[in-house]
């Protein structure tokens, strides 16, 4: 097995040919490590799970399991978009779980931003776990660990303490035991994994994909989420992202996103009262996520983007701008 530390001499991977070398070696091993066996796969669509996902299916084809949770708090278009390019596209192994309903049910009136991140990360683990378990013969669990979630981890082992509590796959129930784990990235930085994942036929746009959180919308559709507030977020985002694509800020821009809070101010449509909640912009640039800038979205945009809003989004009465730098808010609002 792979150690956990990076050899000095290993060279960045920064060329196709690099890329391409390393893509080789890791078939081989992860060939050797799994034989005939089948591997399972937490697979988001984000561009880690993406990458060793398609890494795998080159590696070892059906004896990938591919396991898409959709918790109910995707941006738009997002679980779609795993299924047609995984299951359609590459002809994986894939099972796709909708799980709005347990996510929700659980959320529901639940206000506090770390209570909510608990609960989604919990159940992310119960979801994942049931489907699991229907699966036999399943001897191998991969995950999309890069080399930055192991330096963090040594930090949180010398106990500094994380702002937020992040969510992942640790901590699967004792009664799922795997006879190890498939790593295939765990020694790449993410410009690295970026790179071989174009080279392993995967889209620009979904490599250099913006970041996500795991708990996705839910730490976005600010305090007790309801179906209403949340839907109106999920529009309201994909408007964002359209109109920075539009206007070339999305290649540009490190993050980039819609925030609803739960608050309404009193507003006017086609002459009557309109109470309407606020979509918040937050648009922000950094190297490392520890601190970050504003990005000046130009006007022009930014009216383009609230005349959209206000005008396509059922529930959506006012359009504001965030124009905090990371500190003193934090990237997210939860
Ligand atoms: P904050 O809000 O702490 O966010 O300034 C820093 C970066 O981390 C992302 N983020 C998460 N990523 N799981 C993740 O994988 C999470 O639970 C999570 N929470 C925040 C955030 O989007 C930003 O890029």
């Amino acid at each position: 097995m792979q150690s956990n530390v990076r050899p000095e001499t290993m060279a960045r991977i920064n060329t196709v040919a690099l890329a391409e070398a390393f893509i080789e070696e890791q078939i081989r091993e992860v060939r050797a490590q799994v034989g005939d066996k089948k591997v399972l796969l937490a697979l988001s669509g984000g561009v880690d799970s993406s990458v060793v996902a398609a890494l795998l299916i080159k590696a070892i084809g059906k004896q990938l399991v591919c396991v898409h949770v959709n918790h109910g708090l995707m941006r738009k278009g997002e679980s779609e978009q795993v299924i047609e390019i995984f299951q359609n596209q590459m002809d994986a192994n894939l099972v796709y779980v909708d799980a709005t309903d347990r996510f929700l049910n659980l959320l529901a009136g639940v206000s506090d931003p770390e209570q909510k991140r608990k609960i989604i990360g919990a159940e992310f683990i119960n979801v994942f776990a049931d489907e699991a378990r229907k699966l036999d013969g399943v001897a191998f669990l991969a995950q999309g660990t890069i080399y930055p979630d192991i330096l963090e981890s040594i930090k949180q082992a010398e106990g500094k303490k994380a702002v937020k509590s992040h969510h992942n796959v640790g901590g699967l129930p004792e009664d799922l035991k795997f006879d190890g784990l498939v790593e295939p990235i765990k020694l790449l930085y993410k410009d690295e994994v970026r790179v071989v994942g174009e080279a392993l036929g995967l889209s620009h746009e979904m490599v250099y994909r913006q970041p996500f959180p795991g708990p996705g919308l839910g730490v976005r559709c600010l305090g007790a989420i309801t179906r209403d507030r949340l839907q109106a977020l999920r529009e309201a985002d994909a408007i964002v992202r359209e109109e920075f694509a539009n206007s070339g800020l999305a290649g540009k821009v490190w993050q980039y996103f819609a925030v609803v809070p739960d608050i309404k101010s009193v507003g006017v449509k086609d002459d009557s009262r309109y109470e309407g909640w606020p979509a918040i912009i937050r648009a922000v640039n950094t190297v490392d996520a520890m601190t970050a800038t504003i990005e000046e979205i130009p006007y022009a945009v930014l009216h383009k983007i609230t005349a959209r809003i206000t005008a396509e989004v059922d529930g959506i009465n006012r359009v504001l701008l965030d124009l905090t730098p990371k500190p003193v808010g934090t990237i997210e609002w939860e």
